[in-house]
C-alpha cells in the first residue's frame, strides 16, 4: 500500500489528538484511502515537558525545521499556534513545494493572502479544515458542498470557549471567571485567553468564512469585533425573561439596501462578531457548552445547519486527519489547487462600516429611580429618530437605582451609539449603557 509520511510541528492539545486519534483509526483510514498515513517526527518547545497525550520519546524532537526539511516527510501539520513561528514554518514547508494542513485561525487571517500565494506560487496545497469550528467540517461545505449557491447569510458560534462560558452562566448562574478557568482546564481556551473572550479568535474564523463565502479576501480589520467580556448574569437573564438567549455570533450576511444608513459603491455585506439575543425559537439559541453550530442560507439550498464539537483535541483531531486524507490523496493524484480557496468570483466584495449596520438592540440602563428620567430617556432617542418597542423596569423604591430594559426598533448602528453617549451623561444615569444587538434571521 503506498504511504504518506507527515510530521507535526505541535504536539500539545490537537498534536497530541491527532497522534491518539490516528494510533486509533489508522488502519481504518488506510483501507478507506488505499494510503497508510504514518508520523515520523513531532516537533515540540519543550522535550521534558510532560504531556497528557502519550507519544512515544523517539518521535519527539524540538527542532522543527528538521522536520520541515527531512526529505521523507512529505505533509506538514503545523499546530503549534501563533503567527510569528507558524508563518515561517507554513512557508518553509510551501516553498519546499510540500503541502501543509494547519489549525491556525489566527494565522490564516492575519498572513492568509501571503501564505495562499506562496502555496500557488510553489504547487502545494494548504489546507485548514481544523481553523474553524473544530470537528465540524464547515470549510469543505462552503468550498465544495455549497458551491452551486450564492452564500445569503453565515450565522456562527463559532468559539467554543465563549459558549461554554454563556452557557454556564445562563444554566448555572456561574460566574465568569470560574467558567474560564475551566474551559482553560478543558483545552478549549487559546493560550491566550483574551483571544477567545474578546472575540479575535471568532472573528479570524468568521473572516475566513466571510471570505470563502463570497470569494474576495475579508481583512481583520473590516471585521467588527466585540466580546462578552461585558456581558452580565443580569444581562442573560433579562434576555431570558424576553424569549431570548445570548450567544456569541460571527454574522456574514448580504445587507438589503433598505438595511443600509447610507447607499455604498458595491454589493455589499456585513462581516461581524458580537454578542447577540438570539431568540429561543431559533435552533442556534439552544447549542450549547463547547458545541459550536454554523447555519448557512444559500439562494438554492436554503437554510442548512452544521453543529458539532467545536475545540477541544478530538473534535479538531478528526478535522486535522480530514485534512491528511485529502492531502494525501492529493499527492497520490497529482492534484494541486483542486478546489481554489480565496480566487475572487465575485469580484472585488465591500464589508459594509458597522456603523452603517441596521439592527434592533437590547438596551440596559443603571436609573435613579425619581420622577421624570425616563421621559428624559426616551425624549433623546426620540430626537434621534429611534423607536422603543418595549420596557421592562423591576418595581423598585423611589431614589434606589434600577435597571432599565430597552428593546430598540431597527436603528443604524452609529445613530444607536450617538443616542447612547447622551444617554450616558443624563445626572440619572448611572454606570455605562448595555447595548446588545437582537439577530432576527430574517
Ligand atoms: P498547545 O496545546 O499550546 O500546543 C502547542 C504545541 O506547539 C506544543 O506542543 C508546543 O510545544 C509546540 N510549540 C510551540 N512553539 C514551538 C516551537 N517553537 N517549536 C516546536 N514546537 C513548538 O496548542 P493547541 O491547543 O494544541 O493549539 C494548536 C493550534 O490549533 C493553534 O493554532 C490553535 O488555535 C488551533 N486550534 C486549537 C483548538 C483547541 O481546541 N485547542 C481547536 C482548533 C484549533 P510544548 O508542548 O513543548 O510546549
Ligand atoms: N479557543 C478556540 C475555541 C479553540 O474556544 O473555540 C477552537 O478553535
Amino acid at each position: 500500500m503506498q504511504q504518506v509520511t507527515f510530521g507535526l510541528i505541535g504536539g500539545g492539545t490537537v498534536g497530541g489528538g491527532v497522534h491518539q486519534a490516528l494510533q486509533r483509526n489508522g488502519a481504518l483510514m488506510a483501507s478507506r484511502l488505499g494510503i497508510g498515513l504514518t508520523v515520523a517526527k513531532v516537533a515540540v518547545r519543550d522535550l521534558t515537558k510532560a504531556r497528557a497525550a502519550a507519544i512515544p520519546a523517539g518521535l519527539l524532537t524540538d527542532d522543527w525545521r528538521g522536520v520541515v526539511q527531512d526529505p521523507a516527510v512529505q505533509v506538514i501539520v503545523e499546530l503549534m499556534g501563533g503567527t510569528t513561528t507558524a508563518k515561517e514554518v507554513v512557508l518553509a514547508a510551501l516553498r519546499l513545494g510540500k503541502p501543509v494542513v494547519t489549525a491556525n485561525k489566527a494565522l490564516l487571517s492575519t498572513h492568509g493572502p501571503e501564505l495562499f500565494a506562496a502555496a500557488a506560487k510553489h504547487g502545494a496545497n494548504l489546507y485548514y479544515e481544523a481553523s474553524v469550528a473544530g470537528g465540524i467540517p464547515v470549510i469543505k461545505v462552503l468550498r465544495e458542498s455549497l458551491v452551486g449557491n450564492r452564500l445569503i447569510s453565515v450565522h456562527g458560534i463559532v468559539n467554543g470557549t465563549c459558549n461554554y462560558i454563556l452557557t454556564r452562566m445562563k444554566l448555572e448562574g456561574a460566574e465568569f471567571a470560574d467558567v474560564l478557568a475551566d474551559a482553560q482546564r478543558l483545552g478549549y481556551a487559546e493560550a491566550e485567553p483574551s483571544l477567545d473572550i474578546d472575540g479575535h479568535d471568532a472573528a479570524h474564523k468568521t473572516g475566513i468564512l466571510a471570505s470563502l463565502a463570497h470569494g474576495f479576501w475579508v481583512k481583520p480589520g473590516q471585521i467588527h469585533t466585540e466580546g462578552i467580556r461585558g456581558i452580565s448574569k443580569l444581562d442573560i437573564q433579562f434576555a431570558a425573561r424576553l424569549g431570548y438567549t445570548i450567544k456569541l455570533l460571527g454574522v456574514v450576511k448580504q445587507v438589503p439596501s433598505a438595511k443600509r444608513g447610507r447607499p455604498g459603491p458595491c454589493p455589499p455585506i456585513q462581516v461581524a462578531v458580537y454578542p447577540a439575543l438570539v431568540p429561543d425559537t431559533h435552533v442556534l439559541a439552544s447549542v450549547n457548552h463547547a458545541f459550536n453550530a454554523i447555519s448557512v442560507r444559500g439562494d438554492v439550498v436554503g437554510d442548512t445547519l452544521f453543529y458539532g464539537r467545536g475545540a477541544g483535541a478530538e473534535p479538531t483531531a478528526s478535522a486535522v486527519l480530514s485534512d491528511l486524507a485529502d492531502a494525501a490523496l492529493d499527492l497520490k493524484h497529482g492534484s494541486h489547487n483542486r478546489v481554489p480557496c480565496f480566487v475572487a468570483h465575485s469580484g472585488d466584495g465591500c464589508v459594509v462600516p458597522m456603523d452603517d449596520v441596521v439592527s434592533r438592540y437590547y438596551v440596559r440602563l443603571t436609573v435613579v429611580d425619581r420622577p421624570g428620567v425616563f421621559a428624559r430617556i426616551a425624549n433623546l432617542l426620540a430626537k434621534a429618530r429611534i423607536g422603543i418597542s418595549s420596557i421592562i423596569q423591576p418595581e423598585g423604591h423611589a431614589g434606589e437605582t434600577v435597571p432599565v430594559i430597552l428593546m430598540i426598533h431597527d436603528a443604524p448602528n452609529a445613530a444607536m451609539k450617538r443616542a447612547l453617549a447622551q444617554i450616558a451623561k443624563l445626572s440619572a444615569v448611572k454606570d455605562a449603557p448595555v447595548m446588545i444587538r437582537v439577530e432576527p434571521f430574517e
